[in-house]
């Protein structure tokens, strides 16, 4: 039984030492973040307005933020990217953007039912928050490709803080 319990921890170490993050593990990663924040999206877009409405979508919020730091972590563990790997972070990165656009499209489009309900103070640190975290996924992974592409990389993540930044005005200007 020890035995076995034993076993079963030094197989479990053995793994987590054997992990390590590459461009695949980012990809994974970044494709999560999409859809937490497609289904993030999906919740703001169904919701009446209504105050029991909400908490699915502050639970939600949160998944986002653990998703992101999640990724952030994964880039982190990561060795250098090769050029093509770069190219396939790249991808996920675009569809990621659009996806970010969407999202705050639609909770600048709740912004008054979030404030008539008094809670739009909430979502501005949600989304202060969130943005922070984001900065900081895009640059441990910008970090790791290749220096020639650095630039590119930027320019690839900026239209995510851009949409964060229009949620961000809208919700700052709140009551
Ligand atoms: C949409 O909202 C209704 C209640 O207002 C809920 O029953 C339903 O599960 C929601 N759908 C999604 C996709 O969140
Ligand atoms: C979404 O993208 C469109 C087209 O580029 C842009 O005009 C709009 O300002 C963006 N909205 C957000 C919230 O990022």
């Amino acid at each position: 039984m020890l035995v076995a319990n034993l076993l079963r921890v030094a197989s479990g170490l053995a793994y987590a030492t054997l992990v390590i993050g590459d461009g695949a593990a980012i990809v994974d990663a970044l494709n999560n973040v999409d859809s937490e924040t497609k289904e993030l999206q999906a919740r703001v877009q169904n919701w009446s307005g209504d105050l029991f409405g909400t908490f699915p979508i502050i639970t939600q919020s949160e998944h986002v933020l653990s998703s992101i730091n999640d990724a952030t972590d994964t880039a982190e563990d990561s060795d250098p990217l090769t050029a093509k790997e770069a190219l396939g972070i790249a991808t996920a990165v675009k569809t990621l953007a659009t996806t970010v656009n969407g999202t705050m499209t639609a909770i600048i489009n709740a912004h008054d039912d979030f404030e008539h309900l008094h809670i739009a103070s909430i979502v501005l640190s949600n989304l202060e928050t969130q943005k922070r975290a984001s900065n900081e996924m895009s640059n441990v992974i910008i970090d790791k490709v290749p220096t020639a592409l650095q630039a590119i990389a930027k320019n690839l993540a900026a239209p995510v803080d851009a949409s964060f930044d229009q949620a961000i005005d809208v919700f700052s200007s709140s009551d």
